[in-house]
């Protein structure tokens, strides 16, 4: 499917489905709705004064006028326009083009939605709407027999003033993109841990690298074990799929001692989490193939970065293993050392991502003065205090928490601050080596692995997002499916794109 830019009346483009959005408690329509109500003889206008439609967000309509050219008339709900906002355009846009395509529309026009009377910044709706349009028809089909609903040929977000053309465009082309990479982190994380070893997960990263242009070295087993990468080798000794970590790279290279501005993001990459000798429960256990969520939401970044025009650096890690049992698995009481020497007891082999992390952020102190990001699906504790309606961010960096939570607000990626307090750190006390990996008590499990791993980027600026509540939806919503979610790729992207200066 394409969403393209046109330059055009919406009212006049002959579709399968016009999409218009109304704000709540409107009795009028306006803006582009007002030239489609007016094509179509009063076909808003009527539904609004049988007040059969309230505008609340995400609510959908549909209407068979006859005097426009367009088959349908998909009429959708903003919402109130004192709670509007570019994620309630994107909802809008998601519920709207799916509509469409379960109605087997083949074509939608629609607009930059919320611009008009509903007041957003139209590069701003423009981008949302694309991505909406996107990401509200998208469905994982690749293991089905019968595919179902074919998707849409084309979604054109139209404007006709020429003056407005430009820059409308360049941000439809934006929004696509960036949902674009959405899709790939939710392709990745809805693929079986089987279909998805790390080899392979290492794999898709090398052909995510050369369509990105960015530079890509995968180290094997070998090259872990020189650098001491005993963590992350740790991890995947019980499975007969090796580990793998990749490093990508793209921006520019330092030059004659001058570095350039540099963000590190790193993604856990378990590709499956069985909980290893302590292993997990069985229900729901199948879940566990997207415990690599984080690694998928790099690589979603990576892909949408061509384009971006970013002033810095944007390094990519991702340590990727698969946590089974076995023969040759981690125990409980088996001491692991990190990749800058500190002892870890393993009181827990399903407190896998943390070790993986370890090494990477240790890893990452290479690029000096770098800004260091971290993904992860890394504890059920993050569900039980958050739900699905945010990932947890932990960072002892005030300004660099207000820059990503509002850059989250935007994306509709919502994150909420946690704490690093001191009293963490003797959860992680050890009667053995330098810190468990895992603390004795369930309480305040997503802030004492946070604290665990914010000893390994000493000296560096750094957040960590738990996002194990928000990298799997319980329930379908307008621009995502029950499943993986593709968590983090559109975060990532628009604090980047406001802050990549530094
Ligand atoms: N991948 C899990 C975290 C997780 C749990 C994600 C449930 C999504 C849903 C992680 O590796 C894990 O197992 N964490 C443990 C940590 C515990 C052993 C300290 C957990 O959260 O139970
Ligand atoms: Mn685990
Ligand atoms: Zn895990």
């Amino acid at each position: 499917m394409d969403v393209v830019f046109r330059r055009a009346d919406l009212a006049q483009r002959p579709v399968g489905a016009i999409v218009v959005g109304i704000l709540k408690g409107e009795r009028k329509p306006t803006g582009a709705a007002a030239a489609v109500d007016r094509a179509s003889g009063g076909a808003i206008t009527e539904l609004l004064s049988r007040r059969d439609f309230e505008g609340k967000s995400a609510d959908v309509a549909v209407l068979y006028p006859r005097r426009i050219k367009a088959r349908r008339l998909i009429v959708v709900g903003l919402g109130p326009r004192a709670e509007l906002t570019p994620h309630r355009a994107r909802l809008a846009a998601a519920a709207g083009v799916r509509r469409a395509r379960e109605l087997r529309a083949g074509t939608v026009a629609t607009v930059a939605l919320g611009a008009g009377r509903g007041r957003l910044d139209p590069v701003a709706a423009a981008q949302a709407t694309a991505e909406g349009a996107v990401l509200g028809p998208w469905r994982f089909t690749a293991y089905r027999s019968k595919p179902g609903t074919p998707a849409l040929r084309r979604v054109e977000i139209v404007e006709s003033d020429g003056a407005k053309a430009a820059v409308l465009a360049a941000a439809v082309e934006r929004g696509t993109r960036w949902a674009e990479g959405v899709v790939l982190a939710r392709d990745l994380a809805w693929m079986p841990g089987d279909d998805l070893t790390p080899e392979r997960l290492a794999e898709r990263a090398k052909e995510v690298a050369r369509g990105a242009e960015a530079r890509i070295e995968v180290l094997d087993v070998p090259a872990m074990e020189r650098l001491g990468m005993n963590c992350i080798l740790g991890v995947g000794r019980g499975s007969v799929h090796p580990p793998r970590f990749v490093v990508l790279e793209r921006g520019p290279r330092p030059r004659a001692g001058r570095v350039p501005p540099t963000v590190v993001v790193v993604g856990k990459g378990v590709t499956f989490d069985s909980g290893g000798i302590s292993l997990k429960p069985r229900e729901k256990m199948h879940e566990m193939k997207y415990d690599m969520s984080g690694a998928a939401a790099v690589l979603g970044l990576f892909a949408a970065l061509p384009g971006a025009d970013l002033p810095c650096r944007v390094v990519g890690l991702i340590p990727t293993a698969e946590n089974m049992p076995g023969g040759r698995a981690l125990k409980p009481g088996d001491v692991l050392r990190a990749m800058d020497g500190t002892s870890i007891e393993i009181t827990n082999t399903d407190a896998e991502g943390r070790l993986l992390l370890a090494d990477a952020l240790v890893y990452a102190k290479r690029y000096e003065g770098a800004t260091v990001l971290d993904l992860a699906t890394l504890t059920g504790a993050i569900c039980i205090a958050l739900g699905t309606a945010a990932a947890g961010l932990f960072t002892s960096d005030d300004r660099l928490a207000g820059e990503l939570i509002a850059a989250g607000e935007t994306a509709g990626e919502r994150l909420w601050r946690m704490p690093l307090w001191e009293e963490y750190e003797r959860d992680l006390e050890s009667d053995t080596a330098d810190v468990v990996n895992a603390a004795a008590s369930r309480d305040g499990g997503a802030c004492n692995a946070a604290k665990f791993l914010q000893r390994f980027p000493a000296g560096m600026r750094w957040a960590h997002i738990d996002m194990a509540g928000t990298g799997w939806a319980e329930r379908d919503q307008p621009h995502e499916r029950k499943g993986p979610t593709g968590f983090g790729v559109r975060l990532l992207l628009e604090w980047l794109t406001r802050h990549a200066a530094g």
